[in-house]
Parts: C-alpha cells; structure tokens; sequence
C-alpha cells in the first residue's frame, strides 16, 4: 500500500434554497414522477438563483473548510476549482473565488474534467502538496449546471442540479490518515456522448448556435448509462489494487450521484452492500463536480465519517473522464 503524503481536513457545502421537484418538471416537459424516481432515483434537485454563482457558492462551502481546518484564506497556497459550469470562460472561476476568499497567497486555477472534477482537483492537490509546490490546497467542486441546462429536453432538464462541496488537502500529519490511493482515467473517443457544441473557439456564439440551443448540455443517455457503469467498474477495480484492499476493506463508497442504477451497479461489482454507500441523490440530482464533496460534508458531519474509516470515492463524467480515490479518514 503506498504510504499517504496528504491527509484532507476540513469539509463544506452549499446547496441553493430554491427546489425544482419531479411534480414541477412535470408542468414543465412531458415526464413523470415515477419515470424519474423509477428509471433515476432523483426526487428534486437545488436550482441557484441570480445571485447564487459558482464562485459565491464555492466561497460559502470554502468557509467552512478553513474554520474546520483552523486557518485563514492567507494561508492558502492553491485554489482547485473543479466545475464544467463556469460563471465564465475567462479568467477561471478559481480567479474570482481567490478573490471573494481573500487568499492573497494563493494561486488560483479551474479543473475541467466534467464529473471528475473534484477528484481530478483532489489529485493535483495531492502532487502539489507531495512535490512540496503547497501546504494547503483548497479544493472544490462546484456547479450552476441550471445554466446550461435545455428546460425543454426531457432527456437531460430532469438530471441536474446546482450546488458546491469543499476539503482542504495538507501534508500528513501523523501517517495513519490521508490518500492512500488515486486513480485517474480519460477516453476522449467518447466526447460526443456527452458535451456542449458551443461557446468556444469551434462554434463561437452566433445567432445559429443560439438557434440550435447549441450553449446547453447535449447528451446520448443510454450510451452514457452504459460507459459509466463500466467506468465506475474500472476505478473501483484500480482504486482498490492501487490499495492492496478488497471491497470489504472499505466502510464507506462514496459514488458521484448520476443515476441510482450506475450506484447500485458500481456498489455490486466492488461487492460493497448498499449499507455502506451513500447515496443523496434523491434531494440533489446530478451536481457534477460538487456531488462527491457535497456528500462527503454531509456524511462527516452527520457522523457517518467517522477517524479511521476507509473511504472510497468514485466518479466519472463528460470526457470521458474517470477517477477514483480511497481516503483513511
Ligand atoms: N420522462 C419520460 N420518458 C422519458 C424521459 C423522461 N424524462 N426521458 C426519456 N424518456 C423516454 C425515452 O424517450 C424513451 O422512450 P421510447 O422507448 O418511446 O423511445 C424511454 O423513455 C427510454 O429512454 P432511455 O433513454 O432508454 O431511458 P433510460 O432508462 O436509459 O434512462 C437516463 C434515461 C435516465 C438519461 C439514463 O440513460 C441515464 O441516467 N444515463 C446516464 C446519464 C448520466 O449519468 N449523465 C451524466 C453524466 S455525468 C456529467 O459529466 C454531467
């Protein structure tokens, strides 16, 4: 097993107040509340408001983290932003988060790797701090995915909700907590499965992009289905070697929540019983980036995180991309 050079410490989230239910999806698209609880287990999702931006959400869940870790912005060297949903292209949203946090020390950059993001961010932290380039990395994962969501594509508008999550990644304390795995994959063969057509330098903005609605997320579901219960196989099968674990070894799977039938399959090939995966995307959808730190400050802070606990978080997304990590808490 290789020996952890990073511990996380600290966690946070911010989810919107404003709830888009099944029943309001309904008024909306010709859908129902039993095909989405039925064919994805998601009840609602958070929708952010005018005010409610990437970076003002990842700002929010940031603050928690350095009260928790006890530090201040200015002892910040790196921000990690992963999003595929930036208040905009340029400069990254990291930028503006540096900025509202007031890390001054900081340098400051966005991870694009879709659903990924946040463990991708988690694995440059984890080089940062190891190379020793940093001693405190935030990093986060943080979407307004309503923005780019088509509210008239049944096949897609019923998926995704808005929302961030937040860690801090530091050098290891005492040796027994911290990453002891990290795995990342790409198969960018895929990434017409799942992609926006417009907005950068190939289709810039024109009256036909915004005709063909080409700004919002265009995705092939059951082909996506498909390649993602493999992917999540694949990460769960490396994190675990990587480890020298089994899948009785982990206490807790903590999967990016895209669809209940891709948790429930990634949960039966690492033959890890529901009981021990956590599951919250039946009040938030698909957040993407956030869904991984989203659900793991609600489980530290509920206590189903407890010191010493063998963690293994699992995600894959638009790419394709995917990554898996265990963490000794
Ligand atoms: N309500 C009712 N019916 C619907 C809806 C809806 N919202 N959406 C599709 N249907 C219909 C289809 O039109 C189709 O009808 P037909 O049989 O008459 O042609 C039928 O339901 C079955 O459609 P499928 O697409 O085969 O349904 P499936 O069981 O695959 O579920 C879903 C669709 C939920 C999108 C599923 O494929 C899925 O979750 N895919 C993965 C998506 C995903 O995880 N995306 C995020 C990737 S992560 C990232 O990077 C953002």
């Amino acid at each position: 097993m290789k020996r952890p050079f990073v511990e996380l410490v600290g966690t946070g989230r911010y989810v919107p107040e404003k709830i888009l239910s099944n029943a309001d999806l309904a008024r909306m698209v010709d859908t129902s509340d039993e095909w989405i609880v039925e064919r994805t287990g998601i009840r609602e999702r958070r929708i952010a408001g005018p005010s409610e931006t990437v970076a003002f959400m990842s700002k929010a869940a940031a603050e928690q983290v350095l009260a928790d870790a006890g530090i201040g912005p200015e002892d910040l060297d790196a921000i990690i932003l992963g999003t595929a949903s930036p208040d905009r292209l340029l400069p990254s949203t990291a930028c503006d988060l540096q900025a509202l946090l007031g890390a001054k020390n900081a340098a400051a950059f966005d991870v694009s790797a879709a659903c990924s993001g946040f463990l991708y961010g988690l694995s440059m932290a984890e080089g940062m701090v190891a190379a020793g380039m940093a001693r405190h990395v935030l990093v986060v994962g943080a979407e307004r995915l309503s923005t780019i969501t088509d509210y008239t594509d049944r096949a897609t508008c019923i998926l995704f909700g808005d929302g961030a999550g937040a860690t801090l990644v530091r050098p290891v304390t005492n040796g027994q907590r911290g990453i002891l795995a990290g795995y990342l994959k790409t198969d960018g063969t895929l990434a017409q499965l799942l992609y926006r057509p417009g907005g950068g330098g190939c289709h810039p903005p024109d009256q036909k992009l915004l005709a063909d609605k080409g700004y919002f997320i265009k995705m092939a579901g059951r082909e996506v289905f498909k390649s993602a219960v493999r992917a999540m196989a694949d990460a769960c099968d490396r994190a675990l070697q990587l480890a020298g674990m089994t899948g009785e070894q982990i206490d807790l799977l903590i999967p990016h929540q895209a669809n209940i039938r891709i948790i429930e399959a990634t949960a039966k090939h690492a033959e890890i019983p529901m009981d021990k995966v956590y599951v919250n995307i039946d009040r938030y959808g698909n957040t993407s980036a956030a869904s991984i730190p989203i659900a793991l400050d609600e489980c530290v802070r509920s206590g189903r995180i407890t010191a010493g606990m063998n963690v293994m978080l699992v995600a894959f997304g638009g790419g394709f991309t995917w990554a898996s990590m265990i963490v000794r808490w």
